[in-house]
């Protein structure tokens, strides 16, 4: 596998953010100064890939125009002498970033297949911006390790409490062929708990091949009426070896509230000029819980 292009898919709704997604993407959330999306985007840059595309649209523009340039903003950065102009500028200058609109939110697997054309079969990274890492190495540059060394498709896993795992697609695995990495024998869509077929639920990284868009025109609307990559990979993994890998860091499951708080104070303890203040309000916030 070699992969030189990455997909972002972000063309879904938000209805859990409702009423902040009415009009504004979902993805455009910030998770302390920086969208979640743009954080996605480093993430594409740290493993050396400069094409990205994203899958947007209705209601999507401000995706477009936060990695666009901004002329008279840069300019009066400059004027200033504000340090947040290279901020503003460093990934502009390192991607080049690609659009195809969704014209329909039918699901992951539909918005995956709106790439195909960009792709043009080459190996390619999918990364959901609703997945945020905190790792020593960039999640997806772990994924691609293993994509290449094995060179198969690899798909990302996490251990899921029963409790969740009918929200997760769920790999049914073989043999653990080096630490972490598992063949994958069968995939389903949000199982109930009595029926999945280990506790190893798939999330927001995958290296894909280019036959991925072959079983994906295949792939009938299933769970939700969606058109869901979980029914395509199953295909894929009876068709050719396929592996989950367990990656290493703390993972961030921002497509709902509770997890963009998390994310939003982990990612805030990470950074020295915020640290401070942080801890202190969490302590604080503490004492206050405790009290009667
Ligand atoms: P989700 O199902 O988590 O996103 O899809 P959603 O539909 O926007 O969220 P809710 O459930 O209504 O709150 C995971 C990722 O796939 C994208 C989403 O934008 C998100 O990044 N997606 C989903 C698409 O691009 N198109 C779709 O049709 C569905």
């Amino acid at each position: 596998m070699r992969v030189q292009k990455a997909v972002v898919p972000a063309a879904g709704l938000g209805t859990r953010f409702l009423p902040a997604t009415k009009a504004q993407p979902k993805e455009m959330l910030p998770v302390v100064d920086r969208p979640a999306i743009h954080y996605i985007a480093e993430e594409v840059d740290a493993c050396g890939i400069r094409d990205l595309l994203i899958v947007t649209g209705r209601g999507k523009r401000a995706i477009e125009d936060h990695f666009d340039r901004a002329i008279e903003l840069e300019q009066l950065l400059r004027k200033t002498g504000n340090p947040r102009l290279r901020e503003v500028q460093r990934l502009l200058d390192r991607l080049q970033v690609f659009y195809v609109r969704q014209g329909v939110p039918r699901g992951l697997g539909h918005a995956i297949a709106c790439a195909e054309r960009h792709i043009d079969q080459e190996d390619f990274a999918v990364l959901l911006p609703d997945d945020l890492y905190l790792s020593p190495e960039p999640a997806l540059a772990q994924l691609i390790s293993v994509a290449e060394q094995l060179d198969a498709p690899v798909v990302a896993v996490v251990p899921v409490p029963a409790a969740d795992i009918s929200r997760y697609g769920v790999v049914a695995v073989g043999e653990e062929v080096r630490a972490g990495v598992f063949r994958v024998l069968d995939m389903v869509e949000k199982p109930r708990a009595e029926e999945a077929p280990s506790h190893l639920g798939v999330v927001g990284r995958y290296v894909l091949p280019p036959e991925i868009f072959a079983h994906l025109r295949r792939t009938k609307p299933g769970a939700g009426g969606e058109i869901q990559l979980t029914d395509a990979l199953r295909a894929l993994c009876h068709s050719r070896p396929v592996y989950a890998v367990t990656l290493v860091g703390e993972r961030y499951d921002i497509g709902e509230p509770l997890g963009l708080l998390r994310a939003q104070i982990s990612f805030a303890l990470q950074r020295p000029d915020l640290r401070q203040g942080v801890e202190d309000f969490l302590a604080e916030v503490a004492k206050s819980i405790g009290r009667p």
